[in-house]
């Protein structure tokens, strides 16, 4: 099968591609067969003539096998991941891990880097000294079998057809394709051999996609998508039209799941502990662990107050190489680095009506907390303490949140950028749900 005939086929044509024809795309792609130019052609066919569902089912089942996939059948627990689309302040991942496996299941939890406004697990798990991301599928696998769950970043082998596509795709402006996406991200996941997997799809100012209808129909697509793998999938819409919980930031953000796991969540961090147990009892449900969700719910407060997952974490911690004092020394980890806290003072009185969550996001990125382009180091230390929230009352000069920086030049930078980024009105506005919708 030559290249130019599929490319003409699907690009000029508008023709189905059959299951074969997609898997000499994906061979090629790995075997270098197919020219980058070749290779781009055949993705903005993809992206502007969209993909069938059978197109679609063919192009994720190909990316899986491009790589190896886990093998955890020796693993006498229900498998389970999650996914999140991503967002600011989005930490759930460090509690859901742990969680779940305290409630009995296994966790093979394969993450990314954070982009642009919205952070990544691996960063953040990376402000934890020692910690280490970079496990073999083996060192995977023995994490899993010693404490329920590995984090740790995609293996050199397991769905190799995505890091070439989703480079061409960044340099070709076919990231935004909803069928890419889906194959992109569903690829990995299904790559994990799960029995359950729920999607956290983020929707709002802070999300990647921000209308709601959009985050819908990825939701829907991802969904049918697992269910056509045999996996029990379904998708969670949350809000991003405020930063999750209280830190925005990556040791900010560790600190923050710690102090939730040693039950010392305060009212600010109160969403990022709601979020992930909502997700977390959703795998429970999903895998028959529990029947019904109450019940579950139930059991992940239960497993956070009797200190069962900051237990899990902390073995984690340290079979994944990192200093678990932090899970007794949590301020002192907090203080690990020397920072400076400067206050961003509201100039009205009003209620926050809106937050601009993605300007939070890179004004953080803006002083080193995140990175524009894949190769850029980041400061894990600096981030943004999130006081007010929307619906809360601010008087003229009260503290809006606080940043953590280097130095005054930084928090000069953004100082403006995030005062900007509150809204500030006379009227209380009606909260918006946290859980905006369940796809099945
Ligand atoms: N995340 C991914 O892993 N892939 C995409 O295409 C988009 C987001």
């Amino acid at each position: 099968m030559k290249p130019q005939d599929l490319i003409r086929k699907k690009g000029r044509f508008s023709m189905e591609l059959s299951a074969e024809e997609i898997e000499a795309f994906i061979v090629g792609v790995c075997d270098g067969s197919w020219s980058n130019a070749q290779i781009s052609a055949m993705l903005m066919a993809m992206f502007i003539r969209g993909l069938t569902q059978n197109e679609q089912k063919a192009l994720v089942r190909a990316m899986i096998y491009s790589g190896e996939t886990l093998d955890l059948s020796d693993i006498d627990l229900p498998k389970v991941d999650k996914h999140s689309t991503g967002g600011v302040g989005d930490k759930t991942s460090l509690i859901i891990a742990p969680l779940a496996s305290a409630c009995g299941l296994a966790v093979p939890m394969i993450s990314g880097r954070g982009l642009g406004h919205t952070g990544g697990t691996l960063d953040k798990l990376e402000s934890i000294k020692g910690y280490n991301v970079n496990l073999t599928k083996s060192q995977i696998h023995e994490t899993i079998k010693k404490c329920g769950f590995a984090l740790a970043g995609q293996t050199e082998n397991l769905v190799p057809a995505d890091k070439k596509l989703y480079a061409l795709r960044d340099e070709t402006a076919t990231i935004e394709s909803l069928p890419l996406i889906v194959a992109s991200i569903m690829s990995k996941k299904l790559a994990e051999n799960l029995d359950a997997l729920v999607l956290d799809v983020k929707t709002g100012d802070g999300a990647f996609m921000s209308d709601f209808q959009d985050a819908a129909r990825l939701a829907q697509a991802m969904v049918e998508t697992g269910k056509d793998f045999g996996v029990k999938t379904i998708a969670l819409i949350t809000d991003m039209n405020q930063p999750l919980g209280r830190f925005v930031g990556n040791r900010l953000e560790v600190y923050e799941c710690l102090k939730i796991m040693r039950c010392e969540t305060d009212s600010l961090m109160k969403s990022t502990l709601d979020l992930s147990i909502q997700l977390t009892a959703r795998l429970l449900v999903l895998s028959n662990a529990v029947k019904d969700l109450d019940e579950a719910i139930n059991i992940c407060h239960k497993k956070i107050e009797d200190g069962s997952a900051l237990e899990k974490f902390r073995l984690n911690i340290q079979l994944q190489g990192g200093d678990s004092s932090i899970c007794d020394e949590t301020e002192k980890f907090l203080h690990e680095d020397k920072i400076l806290k400067v206050p961003v003072r509201s100039n009205e009185a009003g209620f926050v009506n809106q937050i601009l969550t993605r300007e939070i996001g890179e004004a953080i990125c803006e002083i080193g907390g995140g990175r524009r382009q894949a190769k850029d180091k980041i400061d894990h230390a600096v981030g943004f303490e999130c006081l007010k929230k929307i619906g809360d009352k601010v008087e003229v000069g009260e503290e809006l949140g606080i940043i953590y920086c280097r130095n005054d030049s930084q928090a000069l930078k953004i100082s403006n950028r995030i005062r900007n980024a509150y809204k500030i009105n006379a009227e209380q506005p009606l909260l918006e749900n946290l859980v905006k919708a369940e796809i099945f």
